[in-house]
Protein backbone atom coordinates (compact mmCIF):
# COMPACT_ATOMS: atom_id res chain seq x y z
CA UNK A 1 0.00 0.00 0.00
CA UNK A 2 1.26 3.69 -0.78
CA UNK A 3 0.88 6.36 1.21
CA UNK A 4 1.11 9.94 1.17
CA UNK A 5 2.06 11.62 4.25
CA UNK A 6 1.67 15.58 4.59
CA UNK A 7 3.68 16.96 7.64
CA UNK A 8 6.01 14.02 7.18
CA UNK A 9 9.13 15.68 9.01
CA UNK A 10 6.75 16.82 11.90
CA UNK A 11 6.22 15.17 15.37
CA UNK A 12 3.32 13.35 14.43
CA UNK A 13 3.49 12.67 10.92
CA UNK A 14 6.81 12.06 11.55
CA UNK A 15 6.06 9.40 14.20
CA UNK A 16 3.80 8.16 11.78
CA UNK A 17 5.90 8.01 8.76
CA UNK A 18 8.25 6.06 10.82
CA UNK A 19 6.18 3.38 11.64
CA UNK A 20 4.64 2.86 8.29
CA UNK A 21 8.05 2.27 6.54
CA UNK A 22 8.74 0.00 9.42
CA UNK A 23 5.14 -1.88 8.81
CA UNK A 24 6.27 -1.95 5.38
CA UNK A 25 4.22 0.78 3.57
CA UNK A 26 5.61 2.81 0.85
CA UNK A 27 5.51 6.57 1.68
CA UNK A 28 5.83 9.58 0.05
CA UNK A 29 6.35 12.55 2.42
CA UNK A 30 5.68 16.26 2.13
CA UNK A 31 6.81 18.85 4.46
CA UNK A 32 7.91 22.90 3.71
CA UNK A 33 9.67 22.46 7.16
CA UNK A 34 7.48 25.63 8.93
CA UNK A 35 7.38 23.43 11.71
CA UNK A 36 9.78 19.93 10.77
CA UNK A 37 12.88 19.00 11.28
CA UNK A 38 15.42 17.91 8.68
CA UNK A 39 17.06 15.20 10.67
CA UNK A 40 13.32 13.10 10.29
CA UNK A 41 13.95 13.26 6.69
CA UNK A 42 17.60 12.58 6.85
CA UNK A 43 16.85 9.45 8.72
CA UNK A 44 14.07 7.92 6.51
CA UNK A 45 15.73 8.89 3.35
CA UNK A 46 19.03 6.79 5.11
CA UNK A 47 17.02 3.76 6.39
CA UNK A 48 14.36 3.66 3.58
CA UNK A 49 15.85 4.78 0.61
CA UNK A 50 13.45 2.05 -1.59
CA UNK A 51 10.18 2.81 0.38
CA UNK A 52 10.22 6.40 1.31
CA UNK A 53 10.58 9.35 -1.78
CA UNK A 54 10.15 13.07 -0.04
CA UNK A 55 8.62 16.34 -1.58
CA UNK A 56 9.86 19.31 0.06
CA UNK A 57 7.27 21.89 -0.95
CA UNK A 58 4.58 24.34 0.90
CA UNK A 59 1.32 22.78 0.04
CA UNK A 60 -0.35 26.24 0.78
CA UNK A 61 1.54 27.44 -2.11
CA UNK A 62 -1.59 26.92 -5.11
CA UNK A 63 1.34 25.68 -7.76
CA UNK A 64 2.41 22.80 -5.69
CA UNK A 65 4.18 21.84 -9.04
CA UNK A 66 6.34 18.98 -7.25
CA UNK A 67 3.84 16.89 -5.97
CA UNK A 68 1.17 17.34 -8.80
CA UNK A 69 4.10 15.67 -10.55
CA UNK A 70 5.06 13.24 -8.40
CA UNK A 71 1.35 11.84 -8.21
CA UNK A 72 1.18 11.94 -11.95
CA UNK A 73 3.52 8.74 -12.03
CA UNK A 74 2.74 6.89 -9.18
CA UNK A 75 -0.56 5.84 -7.51
CA UNK A 76 -1.73 6.98 -3.89
CA UNK A 77 -3.85 4.66 -1.84
CA UNK A 78 -3.95 7.02 1.10
CA UNK A 79 -3.49 10.45 2.13
CA UNK A 80 -2.60 11.28 5.72
CA UNK A 81 -2.86 14.58 6.30
CA UNK A 82 -0.75 16.11 9.55
CA UNK A 83 0.40 19.20 7.78
CA UNK A 84 -0.41 21.99 9.88
CA UNK A 85 0.66 24.83 12.50
CA UNK A 86 -0.77 23.40 16.25
CA UNK A 87 -0.06 25.72 18.79
CA UNK A 88 -3.27 27.10 20.50
CA UNK A 89 -1.17 29.82 22.04
CA UNK A 90 0.71 30.79 18.65
CA UNK A 91 -2.73 30.76 16.39
CA UNK A 92 -4.03 33.76 19.04
CA UNK A 93 -0.98 35.76 17.56
CA UNK A 94 -0.72 34.88 14.19
CA UNK A 95 -4.03 34.02 13.35
CA UNK A 96 -3.97 35.22 9.55
CA UNK A 97 -0.58 32.19 9.65
CA UNK A 98 -2.68 29.97 10.87
CA UNK A 99 -5.36 30.37 8.48
CA UNK A 100 -3.47 30.61 5.35
CA UNK A 101 -1.09 27.65 6.51
CA UNK A 102 -4.04 25.21 7.45
CA UNK A 103 -6.71 25.71 5.51
CA UNK A 104 -5.29 27.30 2.29
CA UNK A 105 -2.90 24.09 2.13
CA UNK A 106 -6.01 21.70 2.21
CA UNK A 107 -7.66 23.02 -0.35
CA UNK A 108 -4.68 23.05 -2.65
CA UNK A 109 -3.86 18.98 -1.60
CA UNK A 110 -8.03 18.15 -2.26
CA UNK A 111 -7.87 20.05 -5.27
CA UNK A 112 -4.11 18.14 -6.34
CA UNK A 113 -5.68 14.49 -5.06
CA UNK A 114 -9.02 15.04 -6.68
CA UNK A 115 -6.66 15.12 -10.29
CA UNK A 116 -4.96 12.48 -8.96
CA UNK A 117 -8.06 10.10 -8.33
CA UNK A 118 -6.67 9.90 -4.54
CA UNK A 119 -10.19 9.00 -2.90
CA UNK A 120 -9.24 8.45 0.35
CA UNK A 121 -8.16 11.06 3.56
CA UNK A 122 -7.33 11.08 6.54
CA UNK A 123 -6.84 14.29 8.48
CA UNK A 124 -4.99 15.09 11.88
CA UNK A 125 -8.16 16.98 13.23
CA UNK A 126 -8.21 18.24 16.93
CA UNK A 127 -10.48 18.11 20.39
CA UNK A 128 -10.04 22.02 20.29
CA UNK A 129 -12.76 21.91 17.60
CA UNK A 130 -15.37 21.53 20.72
CA UNK A 131 -13.70 24.79 22.73
CA UNK A 132 -14.74 25.17 26.21
CA UNK A 133 -17.13 21.92 26.33
CA UNK A 134 -18.80 21.72 29.99
CA UNK A 135 -19.62 18.54 29.69
CA UNK A 136 -17.16 15.70 30.03
CA UNK A 137 -16.38 13.00 28.47
CA UNK A 138 -16.69 14.82 25.28
CA UNK A 139 -18.67 12.21 22.42
CA UNK A 140 -18.07 13.54 18.52
CA UNK A 141 -21.31 14.70 18.43
CA UNK A 142 -20.95 17.30 20.87
CA UNK A 143 -21.01 21.00 20.11
CA UNK A 144 -18.25 22.37 18.07
CA UNK A 145 -17.33 25.77 19.50
CA UNK A 146 -13.99 26.73 19.17
CA UNK A 147 -12.18 29.32 20.96
CA UNK A 148 -8.99 29.61 19.57
CA UNK A 149 -7.72 30.66 16.04
CA UNK A 150 -6.06 26.92 15.66
CA UNK A 151 -9.28 24.91 16.39
CA UNK A 152 -11.51 27.18 14.31
CA UNK A 153 -9.12 26.23 11.33
CA UNK A 154 -9.68 22.79 12.11
CA UNK A 155 -13.28 23.24 12.08
CA UNK A 156 -13.12 24.82 8.65
CA UNK A 157 -11.15 22.22 6.96
CA UNK A 158 -13.16 19.43 8.35
CA UNK A 159 -16.26 21.18 6.76
CA UNK A 160 -14.40 21.15 3.49
CA UNK A 161 -13.74 17.51 4.15
CA UNK A 162 -17.05 16.90 4.42
CA UNK A 163 -18.78 18.95 1.91
CA UNK A 164 -15.99 17.18 -0.69
CA UNK A 165 -17.09 13.83 0.80
CA UNK A 166 -20.71 14.64 -0.01
CA UNK A 167 -19.58 15.58 -3.58
CA UNK A 168 -18.24 11.75 -3.87
CA UNK A 169 -15.09 12.85 -5.21
CA UNK A 170 -13.71 11.56 -1.08
CA UNK A 171 -14.13 9.31 1.89
CA UNK A 172 -12.61 11.17 4.55
CA UNK A 173 -11.89 9.79 8.22
CA UNK A 174 -11.23 12.86 10.44
CA UNK A 175 -9.25 12.05 13.62
CA UNK A 176 -9.46 14.29 16.92
CA UNK A 177 -6.39 14.37 18.62
CA UNK A 178 -6.19 14.96 22.37
CA UNK A 179 -3.15 16.13 23.61
CA UNK A 180 -0.16 13.70 22.27
CA UNK A 181 2.90 13.14 24.10
CA UNK A 182 5.96 10.80 24.54
CA UNK A 183 7.88 9.27 21.73
CA UNK A 184 7.81 6.40 19.61
CA UNK A 185 9.24 3.09 20.86
CA UNK A 186 12.50 3.46 19.31
CA UNK A 187 12.89 7.35 20.39
CA UNK A 188 14.13 8.03 16.88
CA UNK A 189 11.39 10.77 16.24
CA UNK A 190 10.36 12.70 18.91
CA UNK A 191 8.97 16.43 19.88
CA UNK A 192 11.92 18.50 19.94
CA UNK A 193 11.98 21.07 22.84
CA UNK A 194 15.00 22.85 21.15
CA UNK A 195 12.69 24.83 18.76
CA UNK A 196 10.78 26.86 21.36
CA UNK A 197 7.86 24.76 21.74
CA UNK A 198 4.62 26.14 23.25
CA UNK A 199 3.04 22.44 24.24
CA UNK A 200 3.63 21.50 28.06
CA UNK A 201 5.66 18.13 27.50
CA UNK A 202 8.63 20.15 25.65
CA UNK A 203 8.45 23.51 28.15
CA UNK A 204 8.69 20.60 30.96
CA UNK A 205 11.52 18.89 29.09
CA UNK A 206 13.58 22.51 28.50
CA UNK A 207 13.49 23.29 32.56
CA UNK A 208 14.50 19.11 32.72
CA UNK A 209 17.64 19.69 30.34
CA UNK A 210 18.09 23.48 32.19
CA UNK A 211 17.26 25.63 28.75
CA UNK A 212 14.35 26.87 30.84
CA UNK A 213 14.99 27.57 34.48
CA UNK A 214 11.29 27.47 35.66
CA UNK A 215 8.11 26.39 34.23
CA UNK A 216 5.32 28.95 34.02
CA UNK A 217 1.93 27.23 34.83
CA UNK A 218 -0.76 29.41 33.00
CA UNK A 219 -3.61 29.91 35.68
CA UNK A 220 -4.66 28.10 38.91
CA UNK A 221 -7.35 29.39 38.83
CA UNK A 222 -9.51 26.68 36.45
CA UNK A 223 -12.72 25.19 37.41
CA UNK A 224 -10.43 21.78 38.05
CA UNK A 225 -9.31 19.21 40.65
CA UNK A 226 -6.29 21.48 41.76
CA UNK A 227 -6.83 24.77 39.35
CA UNK A 228 -4.47 24.08 36.80
CA UNK A 229 -5.65 22.82 33.32
CA UNK A 230 -6.86 19.38 33.00
CA UNK A 231 -6.41 17.28 29.02
CA UNK A 232 -6.54 14.06 27.59
CA UNK A 233 -2.99 13.54 27.21
CA UNK A 234 -1.95 10.52 24.92
CA UNK A 235 0.79 8.43 23.97
CA UNK A 236 2.54 9.02 20.84
CA UNK A 237 2.18 5.46 19.80
CA UNK A 238 -1.42 4.57 20.87
CA UNK A 239 -2.04 8.08 18.57
CA UNK A 240 -0.43 6.50 15.66
CA UNK A 241 -1.87 2.90 16.22
CA UNK A 242 -5.37 4.99 15.76
CA UNK A 243 -4.13 5.98 12.51
CA UNK A 244 -3.07 2.34 10.95
CA UNK A 245 -7.09 1.36 12.41
CA UNK A 246 -8.50 4.40 10.67
CA UNK A 247 -5.90 3.25 7.09
CA UNK A 248 -8.02 -0.20 7.92
CA UNK A 249 -11.53 1.10 8.10
CA UNK A 250 -11.09 3.41 5.50
CA UNK A 251 -10.45 0.42 2.45
CA UNK A 252 -14.17 0.10 2.44
CA UNK A 253 -15.81 2.66 4.18
CA UNK A 254 -17.60 5.49 1.84
CA UNK A 255 -18.82 9.47 2.96
CA UNK A 256 -17.58 11.14 6.42
CA UNK A 257 -16.42 9.77 9.75
CA UNK A 258 -15.15 11.72 13.41
CA UNK A 259 -13.55 9.57 15.82
CA UNK A 260 -11.61 11.28 18.92
CA UNK A 261 -8.29 9.68 20.07
CA UNK A 262 -7.69 9.86 23.62
CA UNK A 263 -7.68 8.01 26.70
CA UNK A 264 -10.85 8.93 28.28
CA UNK A 265 -9.11 10.00 31.41
CA UNK A 266 -7.68 13.68 32.12
CA UNK A 267 -4.90 15.01 33.71
CA UNK A 268 -4.14 18.55 35.54
CA UNK A 269 -0.69 20.05 34.74
CA UNK A 270 0.42 19.95 38.28
CA UNK A 271 -0.35 16.30 37.85
CA UNK A 272 1.53 15.40 34.71
CA UNK A 273 4.94 17.72 36.38
CA UNK A 274 4.51 15.30 39.46
CA UNK A 275 4.31 12.43 37.41
CA UNK A 276 7.29 13.35 35.21
CA UNK A 277 9.40 14.41 38.37
CA UNK A 278 8.81 10.64 40.34
CA UNK A 279 9.27 8.96 36.88
CA UNK A 280 12.34 10.36 35.62
CA UNK A 281 13.68 11.60 39.61
CA UNK A 282 14.02 15.43 37.99
CA UNK A 283 12.93 18.61 40.04
CA UNK A 284 10.79 20.53 37.31
CA UNK A 285 10.85 23.92 38.87
CA UNK A 286 7.62 25.96 38.09
CA UNK A 287 5.74 29.02 38.69
CA UNK A 288 2.22 30.32 38.38
CA UNK A 289 1.85 31.92 35.58
CA UNK A 290 -1.45 34.21 34.29
CA UNK A 291 -4.36 32.25 32.17
CA UNK A 292 -2.68 31.77 28.41
CA UNK A 293 -5.34 33.45 25.55
CA UNK A 294 -7.23 30.88 23.70
CA UNK A 295 -7.03 28.21 26.87
CA UNK A 296 -10.19 25.87 28.24
CA UNK A 297 -10.25 24.47 31.54
CA UNK A 298 -10.53 21.05 31.05
CA UNK A 299 -10.49 18.36 27.58
CA UNK A 300 -10.71 14.64 27.61
CA UNK A 301 -12.57 12.41 25.12
CA UNK A 302 -15.46 9.67 25.56
CA UNK A 303 -13.36 7.39 22.85
CA UNK A 304 -16.30 4.82 22.71
CA UNK A 305 -16.46 5.42 18.73
CA UNK A 306 -12.92 4.50 18.20
CA UNK A 307 -13.24 1.75 20.52
CA UNK A 308 -16.20 0.21 19.10
CA UNK A 309 -15.99 0.96 15.31
CA UNK A 310 -12.09 1.13 14.63
CA UNK A 311 -11.61 -2.19 17.21
CA UNK A 312 -8.61 0.84 18.63
CA UNK A 313 -8.19 2.44 22.38
CA UNK A 314 -4.68 3.72 24.11
CA UNK A 315 -2.67 1.23 25.93
CA UNK A 316 0.26 3.40 27.21
CA UNK A 317 -0.14 5.03 30.80
CA UNK A 318 1.12 8.47 31.88
CA UNK A 319 4.02 7.43 33.28
CA UNK A 320 4.89 5.53 29.96
CA UNK A 321 4.46 9.19 28.10
CA UNK A 322 7.01 11.01 30.92
CA UNK A 323 9.07 8.20 30.74
CA UNK A 324 9.34 7.85 26.96
CA UNK A 325 9.25 12.00 26.02
CA UNK A 326 12.56 12.02 28.34
CA UNK A 327 14.72 8.66 26.93
CA UNK A 328 13.65 9.79 23.65
CA UNK A 329 15.81 13.29 24.58
CA UNK A 330 18.42 12.03 26.50
CA UNK A 331 18.69 9.58 23.99
CA UNK A 332 19.42 12.23 21.47
CA UNK A 333 21.10 15.15 23.18
CA UNK A 334 23.50 15.66 20.24
CA UNK A 335 20.64 15.82 17.94
CA UNK A 336 19.29 19.41 18.19
CA UNK A 337 16.29 18.35 16.24
C1 LIG B 1 -1.75 21.85 27.94
C2 LIG B 1 -1.99 22.46 29.30
C3 LIG B 1 -1.82 24.86 29.34
C4 LIG B 1 2.48 25.05 28.49
C5 LIG B 1 -2.81 20.86 22.48
C6 LIG B 1 -2.11 21.01 21.19
C7 LIG B 1 -3.06 21.12 20.08
C8 LIG B 1 -4.17 20.11 20.18
C9 LIG B 1 -4.83 20.14 21.54
C10 LIG B 1 -3.78 18.33 18.69
C11 LIG B 1 -2.85 23.73 29.27
C12 LIG B 1 -0.73 24.22 30.20
C13 LIG B 1 1.20 24.58 28.73
C14 LIG B 1 3.19 25.70 29.54
C15 LIG B 1 1.28 25.38 30.99
N1 LIG B 1 -3.69 18.81 19.92
N2 LIG B 1 0.62 24.74 29.94
N3 LIG B 1 2.55 25.83 30.75
O1 LIG B 1 -3.21 23.94 24.56
O2 LIG B 1 -4.22 21.70 25.23
O3 LIG B 1 -3.32 22.10 22.89
O4 LIG B 1 -3.80 19.93 22.47
O5 LIG B 1 -4.27 18.85 17.77
O6 LIG B 1 -2.30 20.87 18.91
O7 LIG B 1 -1.31 22.17 21.23
O8 LIG B 1 -1.78 21.86 24.83
O9 LIG B 1 0.39 21.39 25.84
O10 LIG B 1 -0.10 23.77 25.04
O11 LIG B 1 -1.27 22.89 27.07
O12 LIG B 1 0.73 25.52 32.09
O13 LIG B 1 4.35 26.16 29.40
O14 LIG B 1 -0.73 22.85 29.85
O15 LIG B 1 -2.35 26.04 29.97
O16 LIG B 1 -3.65 23.75 30.43
P1 LIG B 1 -3.22 22.48 24.45
P2 LIG B 1 -0.60 22.50 25.66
Amino acid sequence: MRILVTGCAGYIGGTFTFEALKRGFKVIGIDSFINGKKNNIKFFLENYRESFKFIEEDLSDYKAEKLKKELDSIKIDVAVHCAGLKSVDESEKEPLLYWKNNVDSTINLLNILSNSNVRKVIFSSSATVYGDSDIHPILEDFGIEPVSTYGSTKVAIEQMLKDSSRSKKFDVVSLRYFNPVGSHKEMKVYESPYSMPNNLMPRIIRVALKLDQKLQIYGTDYDTRDGTGERDYIHIDDLVEGHFKAVEYIKDFKGYEVFNLGTGTSITVKEIISCFEEVNGIKISHEYADRRPGDIAKCYADPSKANNLLGWSAQKNLEDMCRDAWKAIKNNLNDAK
